[in-house]
């Protein structure tokens, strides 16, 4: 005897087939993944034709030897500028820190710094006031466990690298990250510390980190030897997505065709999937070991992290003391900006902003 009568009409099947595709419908989109965004040729194409504007803007510059943008105007004039801090904002919602980074801008020059957001345009966010207004970039939709987040940082890059040739650090900045010291602090600390230290080319902060649990499965995420020739197992790097690199590096990132072509695939292996955190400090370990110090400014706390994602800090945690803790590193500088805090930790920092963070 089967166990299971089968129906005696070929209607039953199609009926319970026909019955179910609006149940699929309705449910698909809540218990099939979401689809991973892929880089479509034309916004491919949209890119290189921003990074070759760069690239060639860069070329023409005459920054002989050094970095640094050139000491003369255009014009030709003999007055000095100072070089200037690009802070590239990559967010998928409304800058919730925006009145405390104001006021971290409101306390220097503003000659000093330029501002860029790249904000995923699917969302819609709070048209960003102050000096932020207008500060909006062209911007692509961005999406985890995809390359997409990857091409949002080079494309924060090459604007800013096109926009203002004073432009020499560039820091990447999430939505959920906040400054650990005042402008001035850590303007004096990326300039100054090197006129100490004559004849040494800047360096970059990023973290770059040769072991790692999981390595092995993330370097196989697109599928098992993709990544070979360009990169090789004990090529590949891990670290933090958060950023602050010198112009020299910025140009080496956008004139990268070699490593994208790997990074830029879907991955397989969506739980494996973290392309941002590889692509930046596997090219610079490859091109520039030297030039790197391995490090982020970037605090982020791992402990009991979920989901790929790290602690994030609520209003009660707030304190003096937690902005003092997390300045502390391993290195030999201190952190200059930490995530993840959720957006109502704005007011408790707001309140310490002059007598604790910015009192340097
Ligand atoms: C920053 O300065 C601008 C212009 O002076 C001012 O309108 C704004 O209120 C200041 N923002 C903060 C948060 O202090
Ligand atoms: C890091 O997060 C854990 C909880 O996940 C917390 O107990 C710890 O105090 C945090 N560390 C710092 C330095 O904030
Ligand atoms: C410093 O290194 C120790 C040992 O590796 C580690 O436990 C600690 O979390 C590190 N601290 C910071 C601030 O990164």
């Amino acid at each position: 005897m089967p166990i299971f009568s089968y129906p005696s009409s070929p209607l039953i099947p199609t009926l319970t087939l026909l019955l179910s595709l609006p149940i699929l419908f309705f449910l698909g989109p809540n218990i099939l993944p979401p689809r991973r965004l892929t880089i479509t040729a034309p916004d491919e194409l949209d890119d290189l034709s921003l990074f070759q504007k760069a690239i060639a803007l860069s070329k023409s510059q005459s920054a002989p030897k050094s970095h640094l943008p050139s000491t003369k105007s255009r014009l030709g004039s003999t007055s000095t500028f100072r070089p200037k801090i690009a802070f590239m904002f990559l967010t998928n919602s409304d800058l919730h820190f925006q009145p405390l980074w104001e006021v971290f801008f409101n306390k220097t020059q503003p000659n000093l710094y330029n501002i860029y957001i790249h904000a995923d345009p699917s969302i819609r966010i709070k048209p960003p006031t102050g000096v932020f207004a207008d500060k909006i970039i062209p911007s692509k939709r961005t999406q985890r466990s995809s390359p997409t987040l990857i091409s949002a940082a080079r494309r924060l890059l090459a604007t800013a690298m096109l926009d203002d040739p004073l432009n020499a650090y560039f820091a990447l900045i999430s939505q959920h990250c906040i400054p650990l010291h005042s402008f001035n602090y850590l303007y004096g600390f990326l300039f100054d510390i090197h006129k100490l230290r004559k004849n040494l080319d800047y360096l970059s902060y990023i973290e770059i980190l040769s072991e790692s649990e999981f390595l092995w499965d993330r370097y196989n995420a697109r599928g098992e030897n993709v990544m070979t020739p360009e990169v090789h197992f004990d090529q590949f790097r891990v670290g933090s997505q958060f950023f602050t690199l010198t112009r020299r590096h910025a140009l080496k990132v956008i004139e990268d065709r070699r490593l994208w072509r790997k990074f830029k695939l879907p991955c397989i292996n969506v739980e494996s999937c973290y392309p941002e955190e590889h692509y930046f400090p596997t090219l610079l370990s490859m091109e520039d070991p030297n030039g790197c110090t391995k490090y982020t400014l970037t605090r982020v706390n791992w402990t009991d992290s979920v989901n790929g994602h790290p602690h994030t800090y609520y209003p009660p945690e707030v304190s003096p003391q937690l902005i003092h803790t997390l300045r502390e590193s391993n290195s030999s500088y201190s952190y200059m900006f930490a995530r993840k805090f959720s957006p109502d930790c704005l007011n408790p920092l707001m309140e310490m902003a002059d007598s604790v963070i910015f009192k340097d």
